[in-house]
């Protein structure tokens, strides 16, 4: 069976800083409570010029650029995203419009679990030998959808997209293990009220109506908790490898005491956790990509390195899975670029 490494990475944020001293002037919050509830320090968010098409293509043009490929070598797009440009073109094809080319392209909607599910994706149509090169995308523009006078909610998200090109190999390179799973029942917990087919009723009571993010924080908190630290584990024992075999592992940027009990379940001391959300807040889908670009431009990704993916969100739903890092076995361009560049 082939297997689909992961060849190219690439992520892109908004110009625009958030911090929390700048909510602190806009909602009765302060920098101590962020940080201590959350690790947040700062988020960027999208202005005017940014869109979800605008960051998604930015990341993916560093991803293709560092595995040497261009578009027209792309089989498939799948982006996973909650927040699309548009709701009847999928953000596949809005991004494919910009990069060119006529592979496949469609989205997937997990939520914060976007990225690890859009991967799991379009690795088995490698794996199926079905194509040779995915482009598989997290992106989302969430703050167009926070009430910046909501304290509980506008503190935790901020914008961004981080993109990966996978291709076949015969070594045992990229996605190692699977595990997906959902409580609809939770769908509650986490929504945006009016934002879809269903149109409630205060739609037509205040035509101003516009759809902001709701949450139950404390469900979403206990839910996170239990399932981070059980999909992990359960990724590790699928890819038949041992907790010392862990060399990194890639959490969803939620919060800081999520990301910490997950690494305790995984027995993992903080230098093997990846954590960025001290400067981006709850980028959603983008989040898993984001950490793990940031991560191989550092250099602490090593060719054979095992590395956990473990993302939950909005559905309830979350994904996970260990991911081999390297390129054996791929077939690279002269174009690669194998030197880690500083992308802040
Ligand atoms: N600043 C100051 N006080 C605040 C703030 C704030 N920004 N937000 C809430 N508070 C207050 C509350 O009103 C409450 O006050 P009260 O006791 O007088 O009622 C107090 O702080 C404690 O509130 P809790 O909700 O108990 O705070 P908690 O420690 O649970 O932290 C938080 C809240 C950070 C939201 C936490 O519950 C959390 O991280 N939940 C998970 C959220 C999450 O990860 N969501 C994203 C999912 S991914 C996706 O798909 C989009």
């Amino acid at each position: 069976m082939p297997h689909a490494a992961i060849t190219g990475w690439g992520q892109a944020v908004p110009e625009r800083i958030l911090t929390n001293h700048d909510l602190a002037a806009m909602v009765d919050t302060s920098d101590e409570w962020i940080v201590s509830r959350t690790g947040i320090r700062e988020r960027r968010v999208v202005g005017e010029s940014d869109s979800t098409t605008s960051l998604a293509t930015a990341a993916a043009r560093e991803a293709l650029a560092r595995a040497g490929r261009t578009a027209a070598d792309i089989d498939l797009i799948v982006v996973g995203t909650a927040t699309p440009d548009d709701f009847l073109v999928s953000q596949a094809c809005l991004v494919q419009a910009e990069l060119g080319g006529n592979a496949g392209a469609f989205d997937v909607g997990a939520a914060c679990a976007g990225f690890v599910t859009a991967l799991s994706v379009g690795s088995q149509f490698i794996n199926a030998g079905v194509y040779q090169r995915v482009l598989v995308i997290g992106v989302d523009t969430l703050t167009r959808y926070v009430d910046y006078t909501d304290r509980s909610t506008c503190v935790l998200f901020g914008d961004g997209a981080g993109a990966v090109v996978i291709e076949a190999t015969d070594e045992e390179r990229g996605l190692l293990s699977t595990v997906l799973g959902a409580d609809g029942a939770g769908h509650k917990h986490l929504y945006v009220p009016g934002w879809g087919a269903l149109v409630p009723e205060s739609a037509d009571l205040f035509p101003e109506y516009r759809p902001y993010l709701q949450m139950n924080g404390k469900e979403v908190f206990k839910f996170a908790v239990q399932v981070m630290g059980e999909a992990a584990l359960d990724a590790v024992s699928k890819a038949g490898i041992d907790f010392s075999d862990v060399k990194m592992l890639i959490p969803h940027q939620a919060n800081l005491r999520i990301i910490d009990s997950a690494a305790r379940r995984l027995e993992l001391p903080r230098e093997k956790v990846w954590v960025n959300l001290d400067r981006f807040g709850n980028t959603s889908a983008a989040s898993v990509p984001m950490a793990l670009t940031e991560a191989a431009n550092a250099n602490a990704l090593q060719e054979g390195d095992n590395v956990v993916l473990v993302a939950f969100g909005a559905g309830l739903a979350w994904a996970a899975g260990v991911v081999r890092w390297g390129v054996a076995g791929v077939h690279q361009p002269s174009t690669a670029i194998t030197q880690p560049e500083n992308h802040s």
